[in-house]
């Protein structure tokens, strides 16, 4: 029987090992868009064999009983369908606080799993006691946090940079009740179910510090709070995976924390931002900041039938995807333009600018969803030496990212990598009137004297474009 139990246990390490092999693997798949659905499948399937081990492992080893493994049964059940239908369901627009609220439940869940080890363990070493209240810590700021992140990118919460009142008092009573909280939890009279009092107080003041910690960012900055947040939850995981001995927690633990960690810094750098600069909040406030571009711009309006002359006689044309697009789910219209405009010869590549959109790769999956060739989708290092070759560059609901405001100091978004949109021989933007990106500036683009405006709806507009060309 021992013999037996050592070999299952040795099975289950290798199994845990194996899933951990798979998450390693499914995030390398998920490096370029051509292979990231495969990452997707096989992280899931690592995912899978994980769950089913720890089931078997719990069961087995007498930690949980056939009861508890139902009720984890239907707990996974539920939340499963609940989170299948929500992710067909969502729009891509959504996308992004639908990743918030998957990061509430996952810091939630590690808040619990600490709470719990806590009210379990007595005569703890050290390390442990500072692994669970670390987990409680990092596990509910981030459960708070991002409901708020969510609620704020939903328009629930207001998107502007929130004022809290007496904001820095109440961050400062907050950590004296964690660091006394922590103390009484230390003296080992009060640990264990004796020292429930210090660690509901514990989780509540950090619950109170993930909303003050979030409120005062603007709605602009939210995919960074949520990139950060989703590291906070891996490394709050991995924390709980150390204290109940669980390999494969430590393992995708680390994983979400690193991965999360890295895009948050990648992220901040496509904007020229510091991450302690977005964290510090009251920035990406899309209302209060300004152009110091001074007098009002000239825009010249152009038209369908203008634009798809100038595009079906070009030689190569770009088109510059940007978050309007997005919110016109105009990437079938864009498709179809491409595949037209390829038959007459003329060569379509797309300019992808990290930041474009509302989250990483937006662009990227919208294009992919309309079964554009990853081949045309170019970023931006690469595609910008290429503008000065083009004959027509059409921006569809892209703003910011083709800001050559950005190339000057003292504007909100100087230093910010932009695409050279402005070096193609005529640029065409299509937007729906004078709003304006993310930031809340002027584009100096538009004032250009090869830019047009074609304004509409991007979805109308290319199919205006599109019915014009077949005209031709
Ligand atoms: P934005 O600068 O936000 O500009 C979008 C433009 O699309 C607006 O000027 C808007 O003008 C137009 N628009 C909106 N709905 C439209 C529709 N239905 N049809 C046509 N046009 C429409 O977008 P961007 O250029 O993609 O830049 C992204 C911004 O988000 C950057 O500032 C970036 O820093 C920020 N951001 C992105 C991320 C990630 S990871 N992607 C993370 C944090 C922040 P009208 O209202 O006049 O139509």
């Amino acid at each position: 029987m021992e013999f037996l139990n050592a070999n299952l246990e040795t099975i289950s390490w290798f199994l845990y090992l194996f899933s951990a092999l798979l998450f390693i693997q499914g995030l390398r798949l998920m490096n370029s868009p051509r292979t990231a659905r495969k990452g997707n499948f096989v992280s899931i399937v690592g995912m899978i064999i994980a769950v089913i081990v720890a089931l078997f492992h719990s069961f087995y080893n007498g930690f949980a009983s056939a009861t508890a493994i139902v009720l984890l049964l239907l707990g996974i059940a539920v939340g499963a369908a609940f989170g299948f239908v929500t992710a067909k369901k969502v729009k891509m627009t959504a996308m992004p606080q639908l990743v918030s609220l998957f990061n509430t439940v996952g810091g939630g869940a590690a808040a619990l799993v600490a709470i719990n080890d806590a009210l379990v363990a007595v005569n703890q070493p050290i390390s442990t006691i500072i692994t669970i209240i670390l987990g409680i810590i990092i596990g509910s700021v981030t459960f708070t946090g991002s409901l708020i992140a969510a609620g704020k990118l939903q328009g629930i919460v207001s998107g502007s940079p929130v004022r809290v009142p007496l904001k820095k008092l109440i961050d400062g009573l907050c950590l004296i009740g964690i660091v006394l909280c922590a103390y009484m939890m230390f003296s080992s009279n009060t640990f264990g179910y004796g020292a429930w009092l210090p660690i509901i107080a514990l989780t509540a003041f950090s619950l109170i510090l993930g909303i003050t910690f979030v409120m005062p960012i603007g709605g602009a900055d939210m995919p960074v709070v949520i990139s950060i947040l989703n590291a906070c939850t891996g490394t709050a995981v991995a924390m709980a995976g150390f204290v109940i001995n669980n390999l494969i927690m430590i393992v995708a633990g680390a994983l979400v924390g690193a991965a999360g960690g890295i895009l948050s810094k990648l992220m901040a750098e496509a904007m020229n931002r510091s991450l302690i600069n977005i964290l510090a909040g009251g920035f990406g406030d899309t209302g209060t900041t300004s152009s110091d571009t001074g007098a009002e711009m000239t825009m010249v309006e152009t038209t369908a039938d203008d634009v798809a002359v100038q595009m079906a006689f070009a030689a190569r044309a770009i088109i510059v995807p940007g978050y309007g697009l997005a919110v016109a789910g105009a990437q079938h219209e864009i498709a179809n333009l491409t595949k037209i405009l390829e038959s007459k010869g003329v060569e379509v590549l797309f300019a992808i600018h990290p930041v474009a959109g509302r989250m990483p790769g937006h662009m990227n999956v919208l294009l992919a969803e309309a079964n554009i060739s990853y081949e045309k989708l170019i970023a931006l290092e690469d595609v910008n030496p290429m503008f000065s070759t083009a004959d027509i560059a059409l921006v569809v609901g892209a703003n910011d990212v083709t800001n050559p405001a950005a190339r000057r100091t003292g504007t909100p978004i100087s230093g910010m990598p932009i695409l050279d949109v402005d070096a193609a021989k005529n640029v065409v933007v299509i937007k729906r009137g004078r709003g304006k990106g993310y930031a809340g500036i002027e584009n100096e683009l538009y004032g250009l004297p090869q830019t047009k405006m074609l304004y509409g709806d991007a979805k109308n507009a290319v199919g205006s474009i599109i019915a014009a060309v077949k005209e031709l």
